[in-house]
Protein backbone atom coordinates (compact mmCIF):
# COMPACT_ATOMS: atom_id res chain seq x y z
CA UNK A 1 0.00 0.00 0.00
CA UNK A 2 1.58 3.32 -1.04
CA UNK A 3 1.44 6.72 1.64
CA UNK A 4 -1.30 8.00 -0.54
CA UNK A 5 -3.76 5.37 0.05
CA UNK A 6 -3.32 4.77 3.72
CA UNK A 7 -3.58 8.31 4.15
CA UNK A 8 -6.90 8.56 2.35
CA UNK A 9 -9.81 7.76 4.72
CA UNK A 10 -7.99 10.52 7.04
CA UNK A 11 -9.45 13.82 8.72
CA UNK A 12 -8.50 17.07 6.54
CA UNK A 13 -5.77 18.57 9.04
CA UNK A 14 -7.56 21.72 10.62
CA UNK A 15 -5.58 23.95 8.43
CA UNK A 16 -6.98 23.00 5.02
CA UNK A 17 -10.55 23.50 6.67
CA UNK A 18 -12.65 26.91 5.53
CA UNK A 19 -13.45 29.22 7.99
CA UNK A 20 -17.03 28.55 8.11
CA UNK A 21 -16.15 24.71 9.03
CA UNK A 22 -14.15 26.18 12.56
CA UNK A 23 -17.03 28.12 13.49
CA UNK A 24 -18.54 27.42 16.97
CA UNK A 25 -22.40 27.37 16.69
CA UNK A 26 -22.79 31.21 17.83
CA UNK A 27 -21.22 32.04 15.37
CA UNK A 28 -22.38 30.21 13.07
CA UNK A 29 -26.13 31.23 13.90
CA UNK A 30 -25.33 35.01 13.72
CA UNK A 31 -23.63 34.27 10.49
CA UNK A 32 -27.08 33.07 9.46
CA UNK A 33 -28.99 35.40 10.73
CA UNK A 34 -27.00 38.03 8.55
CA UNK A 35 -27.35 36.15 5.51
CA UNK A 36 -31.15 34.77 6.66
CA UNK A 37 -31.90 38.30 6.40
CA UNK A 38 -30.52 39.16 3.34
CA UNK A 39 -31.67 36.04 1.26
CA UNK A 40 -35.32 37.35 2.79
CA UNK A 41 -34.97 40.84 1.41
CA UNK A 42 -33.86 40.14 -1.94
CA UNK A 43 -36.14 37.33 -2.64
CA UNK A 44 -39.33 39.73 -1.56
CA UNK A 45 -38.21 42.46 -3.59
CA UNK A 46 -36.81 41.06 -6.68
CA UNK A 47 -39.32 37.70 -7.14
CA UNK A 48 -42.87 38.35 -7.24
CA UNK A 49 -44.02 34.91 -6.39
CA UNK A 50 -42.24 35.69 -2.80
CA UNK A 51 -43.39 39.58 -2.71
CA UNK A 52 -47.21 37.41 -3.27
CA UNK A 53 -47.03 34.70 -1.05
CA UNK A 54 -45.07 36.83 2.04
CA UNK A 55 -48.04 39.73 1.66
CA UNK A 56 -50.40 37.00 2.00
CA UNK A 57 -49.28 35.39 5.03
CA UNK A 58 -48.87 39.01 6.56
CA UNK A 59 -44.83 38.69 6.77
CA UNK A 60 -42.25 41.35 5.98
CA UNK A 61 -38.47 40.67 5.66
CA UNK A 62 -38.11 42.88 8.52
CA UNK A 63 -40.13 40.57 10.59
CA UNK A 64 -37.43 38.22 10.80
CA UNK A 65 -35.29 39.35 13.85
CA UNK A 66 -34.49 36.19 14.73
CA UNK A 67 -33.49 32.23 12.91
CA UNK A 68 -36.89 30.99 15.00
CA UNK A 69 -38.74 33.66 12.86
CA UNK A 70 -38.64 31.95 9.81
CA UNK A 71 -40.81 29.39 10.67
CA UNK A 72 -43.71 32.11 9.91
CA UNK A 73 -42.70 32.85 6.27
CA UNK A 74 -44.24 30.26 4.12
CA UNK A 75 -43.01 27.31 2.49
CA UNK A 76 -42.26 26.90 -1.53
CA UNK A 77 -42.75 23.80 -3.20
CA UNK A 78 -42.01 22.19 -6.38
CA UNK A 79 -45.27 22.98 -7.65
CA UNK A 80 -44.29 26.85 -6.88
CA UNK A 81 -41.24 26.25 -8.89
CA UNK A 82 -43.68 25.09 -11.77
CA UNK A 83 -45.91 27.36 -11.79
CA UNK A 84 -43.11 29.90 -12.67
CA UNK A 85 -41.78 27.84 -14.97
CA UNK A 86 -38.96 28.49 -17.23
CA UNK A 87 -37.76 31.87 -15.28
CA UNK A 88 -40.21 33.15 -12.97
CA UNK A 89 -37.97 32.58 -9.93
CA UNK A 90 -35.23 34.34 -10.86
CA UNK A 91 -34.30 37.27 -8.91
CA UNK A 92 -31.53 38.99 -10.98
CA UNK A 93 -31.82 40.00 -14.70
CA UNK A 94 -30.99 37.51 -17.69
CA UNK A 95 -27.79 38.95 -18.58
CA UNK A 96 -26.44 38.03 -14.89
CA UNK A 97 -27.49 34.36 -15.00
CA UNK A 98 -24.73 32.32 -15.73
CA UNK A 99 -25.95 29.30 -16.35
CA UNK A 100 -29.01 26.85 -16.20
CA UNK A 101 -30.08 23.33 -14.87
CA UNK A 102 -33.08 21.80 -14.66
CA UNK A 103 -34.44 18.44 -12.93
CA UNK A 104 -35.98 16.08 -15.56
CA UNK A 105 -39.40 15.81 -13.39
CA UNK A 106 -41.19 12.75 -14.06
CA UNK A 107 -44.55 14.23 -14.62
CA UNK A 108 -45.35 17.25 -15.83
CA UNK A 109 -42.63 20.18 -16.24
CA UNK A 110 -39.53 20.05 -15.37
CA UNK A 111 -37.84 22.56 -12.39
CA UNK A 112 -35.51 25.32 -13.69
CA UNK A 113 -33.04 26.66 -11.55
CA UNK A 114 -30.51 29.28 -12.20
CA UNK A 115 -27.22 30.49 -11.02
CA UNK A 116 -24.82 33.71 -11.31
CA UNK A 117 -20.97 33.41 -11.48
CA UNK A 118 -20.98 34.07 -8.12
CA UNK A 119 -23.36 30.95 -7.07
CA UNK A 120 -21.63 28.93 -9.25
CA UNK A 121 -18.45 30.09 -7.21
CA UNK A 122 -20.37 29.12 -3.93
CA UNK A 123 -21.36 25.58 -5.48
CA UNK A 124 -18.04 24.83 -6.29
CA UNK A 125 -17.12 25.88 -2.76
CA UNK A 126 -19.65 23.98 -0.98
CA UNK A 127 -18.55 20.82 -3.65
CA UNK A 128 -14.82 21.06 -3.01
CA UNK A 129 -15.26 21.14 0.70
CA UNK A 130 -17.50 18.08 0.18
CA UNK A 131 -15.25 16.25 -1.71
CA UNK A 132 -12.07 16.98 0.88
CA UNK A 133 -14.29 15.98 3.94
CA UNK A 134 -14.64 12.43 2.22
CA UNK A 135 -10.89 12.08 1.79
CA UNK A 136 -9.99 13.96 -1.22
CA UNK A 137 -7.43 15.71 -1.48
CA UNK A 138 -5.58 18.28 -4.39
CA UNK A 139 -3.66 16.17 -6.46
CA UNK A 140 -6.00 13.02 -6.37
CA UNK A 141 -7.55 11.99 -9.61
CA UNK A 142 -11.80 12.18 -9.81
CA UNK A 143 -13.39 9.66 -11.78
CA UNK A 144 -17.03 11.70 -12.26
CA UNK A 145 -19.24 9.39 -13.83
CA UNK A 146 -22.38 11.50 -12.43
CA UNK A 147 -24.49 12.56 -15.34
CA UNK A 148 -23.39 15.95 -17.41
CA UNK A 149 -26.01 18.26 -18.89
CA UNK A 150 -28.77 20.17 -17.00
CA UNK A 151 -28.67 17.27 -14.13
CA UNK A 152 -26.74 19.01 -12.02
CA UNK A 153 -24.87 15.80 -10.58
CA UNK A 154 -22.13 15.60 -13.39
CA UNK A 155 -20.99 19.92 -13.63
CA UNK A 156 -22.08 20.49 -9.86
CA UNK A 157 -19.19 17.44 -9.03
CA UNK A 158 -16.83 18.80 -11.60
CA UNK A 159 -16.37 22.02 -10.69
CA UNK A 160 -15.86 20.88 -6.74
CA UNK A 161 -13.22 18.68 -8.24
CA UNK A 162 -11.49 21.23 -9.63
CA UNK A 163 -11.86 23.77 -6.77
CA UNK A 164 -10.11 21.74 -4.66
CA UNK A 165 -7.25 21.27 -6.91
CA UNK A 166 -7.58 17.81 -7.66
CA UNK A 167 -7.99 15.95 -11.76
CA UNK A 168 -11.53 15.90 -13.06
CA UNK A 169 -11.98 12.82 -14.95
CA UNK A 170 -15.57 14.06 -16.58
CA UNK A 171 -16.62 10.37 -17.79
CA UNK A 172 -20.56 10.71 -17.15
CA UNK A 173 -22.58 7.91 -17.06
CA UNK A 174 -23.46 5.11 -19.42
CA UNK A 175 -21.14 3.09 -21.48
CA UNK A 176 -20.36 0.95 -18.16
CA UNK A 177 -17.13 -1.41 -20.13
CA UNK A 178 -15.56 2.00 -20.91
CA UNK A 179 -15.98 3.25 -17.52
CA UNK A 180 -14.02 -0.08 -16.33
CA UNK A 181 -11.48 0.44 -18.74
CA UNK A 182 -10.52 4.05 -17.91
CA UNK A 183 -10.49 2.96 -14.21
CA UNK A 184 -7.63 0.75 -14.68
CA UNK A 185 -6.20 3.33 -17.55
CA UNK A 186 -6.15 6.15 -15.64
CA UNK A 187 -6.07 5.41 -11.72
CA UNK A 188 -7.94 7.23 -9.87
CA UNK A 189 -8.27 7.46 -6.06
CA UNK A 190 -11.75 8.78 -6.18
CA UNK A 191 -14.94 7.45 -7.80
CA UNK A 192 -18.47 10.23 -8.11
CA UNK A 193 -21.27 7.96 -9.19
CA UNK A 194 -25.11 6.59 -7.89
CA UNK A 195 -24.50 3.85 -5.13
CA UNK A 196 -26.64 2.15 -7.53
CA UNK A 197 -24.38 2.62 -10.82
CA UNK A 198 -21.35 2.10 -8.69
CA UNK A 199 -23.18 -1.83 -8.11
CA UNK A 200 -23.64 -2.02 -12.28
CA UNK A 201 -19.44 -0.80 -12.43
CA UNK A 202 -18.42 -3.10 -10.13
CA UNK A 203 -20.15 -5.76 -11.56
CA UNK A 204 -18.64 -4.76 -14.58
CA UNK A 205 -15.05 -5.24 -13.42
CA UNK A 206 -16.28 -9.03 -12.58
CA UNK A 207 -17.50 -9.46 -15.90
CA UNK A 208 -14.29 -8.54 -17.66
CA UNK A 209 -12.51 -11.36 -15.05
CA UNK A 210 -11.10 -8.53 -12.85
CA UNK A 211 -10.99 -8.12 -8.92
CA UNK A 212 -12.50 -4.43 -8.42
CA UNK A 213 -10.87 -4.28 -4.67
CA UNK A 214 -7.67 -4.50 -7.24
CA UNK A 215 -8.26 -1.17 -8.45
CA UNK A 216 -7.08 2.19 -7.88
CA UNK A 217 -10.49 3.34 -6.48
CA UNK A 218 -9.86 4.13 -2.72
CA UNK A 219 -13.02 6.71 -1.94
CA UNK A 220 -16.68 6.33 -3.83
CA UNK A 221 -18.94 9.36 -2.96
CA UNK A 222 -22.82 8.48 -3.66
CA UNK A 223 -25.60 10.12 -3.43
CA UNK A 224 -28.69 11.36 -5.50
CA UNK A 225 -30.85 8.62 -4.25
CA UNK A 226 -31.19 6.63 -1.16
CA UNK A 227 -28.64 4.10 -0.17
CA UNK A 228 -28.57 1.78 3.03
CA UNK A 229 -25.53 1.18 5.36
CA UNK A 230 -26.39 -2.81 4.00
CA UNK A 231 -25.25 -0.96 0.74
CA UNK A 232 -22.21 0.62 2.46
CA UNK A 233 -21.12 -2.72 3.99
CA UNK A 234 -21.55 -4.33 0.24
CA UNK A 235 -19.77 -1.49 -2.00
CA UNK A 236 -16.76 -1.26 1.18
CA UNK A 237 -16.15 -5.03 1.11
CA UNK A 238 -16.25 -5.96 -2.68
CA UNK A 239 -14.25 -2.93 -3.71
CA UNK A 240 -12.03 -2.10 -0.67
CA UNK A 241 -12.86 1.26 0.07
CA UNK A 242 -14.46 3.99 1.79
CA UNK A 243 -17.96 4.79 0.65
CA UNK A 244 -19.49 7.98 1.77
CA UNK A 245 -22.46 9.87 1.01
CA UNK A 246 -23.73 13.98 -0.41
CA UNK A 247 -26.42 15.00 -0.59
CA UNK A 248 -28.27 17.90 -2.89
CA UNK A 249 -30.94 19.00 -4.28
CA UNK A 250 -31.31 21.32 -7.64
CA UNK A 251 -33.35 23.82 -6.12
CA UNK A 252 -31.22 24.51 -3.04
CA UNK A 253 -28.08 24.23 -5.30
CA UNK A 254 -27.11 20.85 -6.46
CA UNK A 255 -25.08 18.44 -5.34
CA UNK A 256 -22.63 19.32 -2.31
CA UNK A 257 -25.64 20.77 0.58
CA UNK A 258 -24.78 17.98 3.06
CA UNK A 259 -21.72 15.24 2.92
CA UNK A 260 -20.95 12.57 5.44
CA UNK A 261 -17.10 12.80 6.68
CA UNK A 262 -14.90 9.78 5.79
CA UNK A 263 -13.34 9.44 9.24
CA UNK A 264 -17.00 9.34 11.15
CA UNK A 265 -19.12 8.03 8.32
CA UNK A 266 -22.14 9.26 10.81
CA UNK A 267 -24.69 10.83 8.79
CA UNK A 268 -23.76 14.05 6.67
CA UNK A 269 -22.72 17.64 7.71
CA UNK A 270 -24.72 20.52 6.10
CA UNK A 271 -23.03 22.94 5.21
CA UNK A 272 -24.54 25.69 7.37
CA UNK A 273 -23.12 28.44 6.20
CA UNK A 274 -24.76 28.17 2.55
CA UNK A 275 -27.80 26.10 3.60
CA UNK A 276 -30.37 26.78 6.36
CA UNK A 277 -32.21 23.48 7.53
CA UNK A 278 -35.25 23.00 9.05
CA UNK A 279 -37.31 19.88 10.13
CA UNK A 280 -40.90 19.38 9.89
CA UNK A 281 -44.08 17.50 10.33
CA UNK A 282 -44.80 16.25 6.81
CA UNK A 283 -48.59 16.49 6.73
CA UNK A 284 -49.32 20.05 8.37
CA UNK A 285 -45.90 21.77 8.31
CA UNK A 286 -45.75 22.33 12.05
CA UNK A 287 -41.62 22.66 12.84
CA UNK A 288 -40.18 20.04 15.12
CA UNK A 289 -37.01 20.23 17.60
CA UNK A 290 -33.75 18.66 16.22
CA UNK A 291 -33.89 15.10 16.76
CA UNK A 292 -37.08 14.16 15.57
CA UNK A 293 -37.49 12.65 11.97
CA UNK A 294 -39.90 14.71 10.19
CA UNK A 295 -39.49 16.42 5.93
CA UNK A 296 -36.16 18.49 5.66
CA UNK A 297 -36.75 22.20 4.70
CA UNK A 298 -33.67 24.15 3.29
CA UNK A 299 -33.73 28.13 3.00
CA UNK A 300 -30.16 29.38 0.53
CA UNK A 301 -28.54 31.82 2.69
CA UNK A 302 -26.41 33.35 -0.28
CA UNK A 303 -27.76 32.26 -3.47
CA UNK A 304 -27.94 35.07 -6.13
CA UNK A 305 -29.92 33.67 -9.12
CA UNK A 306 -32.78 32.03 -7.35
CA UNK A 307 -32.89 32.41 -3.55
CA UNK A 308 -35.22 29.52 -2.00
CA UNK A 309 -37.55 30.10 1.17
CA UNK A 310 -38.08 27.31 3.17
CA UNK A 311 -38.18 24.36 0.03
CA UNK A 312 -39.85 21.42 1.13
CA UNK A 313 -37.39 18.75 -0.42
CA UNK A 314 -39.96 16.11 0.71
CA UNK A 315 -36.67 13.90 1.67
CA UNK A 316 -37.34 12.28 5.36
CA UNK A 317 -34.80 13.10 8.55
CA UNK A 318 -33.84 13.82 11.04
CA UNK A 319 -31.28 16.83 12.64
CA UNK A 320 -28.56 15.75 14.87
CA UNK A 321 -25.34 17.60 16.50
CA UNK A 322 -22.45 17.96 14.53
CA UNK A 323 -19.42 15.44 15.51
CA UNK A 324 -16.46 15.73 12.76
CA UNK A 325 -17.40 19.44 12.39
CA UNK A 326 -18.92 20.12 15.62
CA UNK A 327 -20.25 23.85 14.53
CA UNK A 328 -22.64 22.52 12.04
CA UNK A 329 -25.73 19.68 12.31
CA UNK A 330 -26.00 16.50 10.34
CA UNK A 331 -28.71 14.98 8.59
CA UNK A 332 -29.44 11.54 9.07
CA UNK A 333 -28.67 9.43 6.25
CA UNK A 334 -32.07 9.48 4.44
CA UNK A 335 -34.70 6.54 4.58
CA UNK A 336 -36.76 7.59 1.43
CA UNK A 337 -38.64 10.72 0.20
CA UNK A 338 -42.73 10.88 1.46
CA UNK A 339 -43.19 10.49 -2.21
CA UNK A 340 -41.34 7.09 -2.30
CA UNK A 341 -43.45 5.73 0.36
CA UNK A 342 -45.05 2.75 -0.26
CA UNK A 343 -48.78 1.88 1.47
CA UNK A 344 -49.36 -1.54 1.18
CA UNK A 345 -53.01 -2.45 2.95
CA UNK A 346 -52.41 -0.15 5.38
CA UNK A 347 -48.43 -0.30 6.18
CA UNK A 348 -46.11 2.11 5.53
CA UNK A 349 -42.50 1.00 3.38
CA UNK A 350 -39.76 2.01 2.07
CA UNK A 351 -37.33 0.84 -0.61
CA UNK A 352 -34.83 1.45 1.79
CA UNK A 353 -36.19 -0.89 4.11
CA UNK A 354 -35.82 -3.79 1.72
CA UNK A 355 -33.08 -2.73 0.62
CA UNK A 356 -31.55 -3.43 3.92
CA UNK A 357 -33.43 -7.12 4.54
CA UNK A 358 -32.49 -8.14 0.13
CA UNK A 359 -28.47 -7.24 1.45
CA UNK A 360 -28.71 -9.23 4.60
CA UNK A 361 -30.58 -12.33 2.80
CA UNK A 362 -27.61 -14.84 2.01
CA UNK A 363 -27.50 -15.85 -1.79
CA UNK A 364 -29.38 -12.63 -2.94
CA UNK A 365 -27.84 -9.76 -5.04
CA UNK A 366 -28.34 -6.31 -4.26
CA UNK A 367 -29.82 -5.87 -7.97
CA UNK A 368 -33.64 -5.88 -7.14
CA UNK A 369 -37.28 -4.03 -8.40
CA UNK A 370 -40.47 -3.56 -6.32
CA UNK A 371 -43.83 -3.94 -8.42
CA UNK A 372 -47.38 -3.03 -6.86
CA UNK A 373 -50.49 -5.00 -8.69
CA UNK A 374 -53.87 -4.94 -7.89
CA UNK A 375 -55.42 -8.32 -6.85
CA UNK A 376 -59.07 -8.01 -6.48
CA UNK A 377 -59.49 -5.04 -4.50
CA UNK A 378 -56.61 -5.55 -3.11
CA UNK A 379 -52.83 -4.16 -3.45
CA UNK A 380 -49.53 -6.52 -3.79
CA UNK A 381 -46.16 -6.14 -3.55
CA UNK A 382 -43.75 -8.53 -5.56
CA UNK A 383 -40.33 -8.15 -4.52
CA UNK A 384 -38.38 -9.07 -8.23
CA UNK A 385 -34.36 -10.17 -6.89
CA UNK A 386 -31.40 -11.58 -8.16
CA UNK A 387 -29.72 -14.48 -7.13
CA UNK A 388 -26.16 -14.05 -6.43
CA UNK A 389 -24.34 -15.25 -9.72
CA UNK A 390 -22.37 -18.08 -7.43
CA UNK A 391 -25.44 -18.70 -5.13
CA UNK A 392 -26.47 -22.63 -5.82
CA UNK A 393 -29.30 -23.41 -6.87
CA UNK A 394 -30.95 -24.41 -3.87
CA UNK A 395 -30.24 -21.35 -2.46
CA UNK A 396 -32.93 -19.67 -4.43
CA UNK A 397 -36.32 -20.66 -3.08
CA UNK A 398 -34.89 -20.79 0.37
CA UNK A 399 -33.92 -17.12 -0.07
CA UNK A 400 -36.95 -16.00 -1.47
CA UNK A 401 -38.47 -17.79 2.13
CA UNK A 402 -36.38 -15.95 4.20
CA UNK A 403 -37.13 -12.51 2.91
CA UNK A 404 -40.79 -12.76 2.79
CA UNK A 405 -40.45 -13.87 6.42
CA UNK A 406 -38.38 -11.30 7.83
CA UNK A 407 -40.26 -8.52 5.41
CA UNK A 408 -43.47 -9.69 7.87
CA UNK A 409 -41.57 -9.94 10.86
CA UNK A 410 -39.60 -6.58 10.43
CA UNK A 411 -42.28 -4.79 8.43
CA UNK A 412 -45.20 -6.39 9.24
CA UNK A 413 -46.63 -6.73 5.95
CA UNK A 414 -46.77 -9.93 3.41
CA UNK A 415 -45.12 -9.75 -0.25
CA UNK A 416 -44.39 -11.98 -3.17
CA UNK A 417 -40.87 -12.49 -3.84
CA UNK A 418 -39.53 -14.07 -6.91
CA UNK A 419 -35.71 -14.55 -7.28
CA UNK A 420 -34.41 -14.44 -10.53
CA UNK A 421 -31.05 -15.03 -13.31
CA UNK A 422 -27.95 -12.97 -12.54
CA UNK A 423 -28.13 -9.72 -14.97
CA UNK A 424 -31.77 -10.07 -15.85
CA UNK A 425 -33.10 -6.85 -13.87
CA UNK A 426 -32.88 -3.42 -15.72
CA UNK A 427 -29.58 -1.79 -14.65
CA UNK A 428 -28.97 2.18 -13.38
CA UNK A 429 -26.30 4.15 -15.17
CA UNK A 430 -27.92 7.51 -13.03
CA UNK A 431 -30.93 7.82 -10.66
CA UNK A 432 -32.77 4.46 -10.07
CA UNK A 433 -36.34 4.03 -10.23
CA UNK A 434 -37.25 0.58 -8.43
CA UNK A 435 -40.75 1.04 -8.16
CA UNK A 436 -43.08 -0.18 -10.77
CA UNK A 437 -46.78 0.54 -10.19
CA UNK A 438 -49.12 -1.23 -12.05
CA UNK A 439 -52.11 -1.08 -9.90
CA UNK A 440 -55.40 -0.20 -11.21
CA UNK A 441 -57.20 2.42 -10.43
O1 LIG B 1 -29.73 14.45 -7.21
C1 LIG B 1 -28.21 16.29 -6.85
C2 LIG B 1 -27.13 15.32 -6.54
C3 LIG B 1 -26.27 14.90 -7.54
C4 LIG B 1 -26.91 14.89 -5.24
C5 LIG B 1 -25.24 14.04 -7.26
C6 LIG B 1 -25.86 14.05 -4.95
C7 LIG B 1 -25.05 13.62 -5.95
P1 LIG B 1 -31.97 16.31 -7.93
O2 LIG B 1 -31.93 15.62 -9.23
O3 LIG B 1 -32.67 17.62 -7.84
O4 LIG B 1 -30.52 16.60 -7.41
O5 LIG B 1 -32.61 15.30 -6.89
C8 LIG B 1 -32.71 15.64 -5.52
O6 LIG B 1 -32.42 13.32 -4.87
O7 LIG B 1 -34.50 15.49 -2.97
C9 LIG B 1 -33.38 13.33 -2.73
O8 LIG B 1 -34.67 12.76 -2.82
C10 LIG B 1 -32.44 12.59 -3.66
N1 LIG B 1 -31.10 12.55 -3.08
C11 LIG B 1 -30.03 13.31 -3.39
N2 LIG B 1 -28.96 12.94 -2.64
C12 LIG B 1 -29.38 11.93 -1.83
C13 LIG B 1 -28.77 11.13 -0.83
C14 LIG B 1 -29.55 15.65 -7.16
N3 LIG B 1 -27.49 11.26 -0.52
C15 LIG B 1 -33.28 14.47 -4.77
N4 LIG B 1 -29.54 10.22 -0.20
C16 LIG B 1 -33.36 14.73 -3.29
C17 LIG B 1 -30.84 10.06 -0.50
C18 LIG B 1 -30.75 11.70 -2.10
N5 LIG B 1 -31.47 10.77 -1.44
Amino acid sequence: MTTTQRRLGEAPPAELLDPAERMSVDELRALQLERLRWTLRHAYDNVPHYRRAFDAAGVHPDDCRELSDLAKFPTTSKADLRENYPFGMFAVPQDQVRRIHASSGTTGRPTVVGYTARDIETWAEAMARSIRAAGGRPGHKVHNAYGYGLFTGGLGAHYGIEKLGATAIPVSGGMTPRQVQLIGDFRPEIIMVTPSYMLTVIDEFEKQGLDPAASSLRIGIFGAEPWTEQMRREIEDRMDMHAVDIYGISEVIGPGVAQECVETKDGLHIWEDFFLPEVVDPLDGTPLADGEEGELLFTSLTKQAMPIIRYRTRDLTRLLPGTARPGMRRMQKITGRSDDMIILRGVNLFPTQIEEIVLRTAGLAPHFQLELTTEGRMDALTVRVEARPDAPADRRAAAAGELVTAIKDRIGVSVRCEVVDPETLERSVGKLQRLKDRRVR
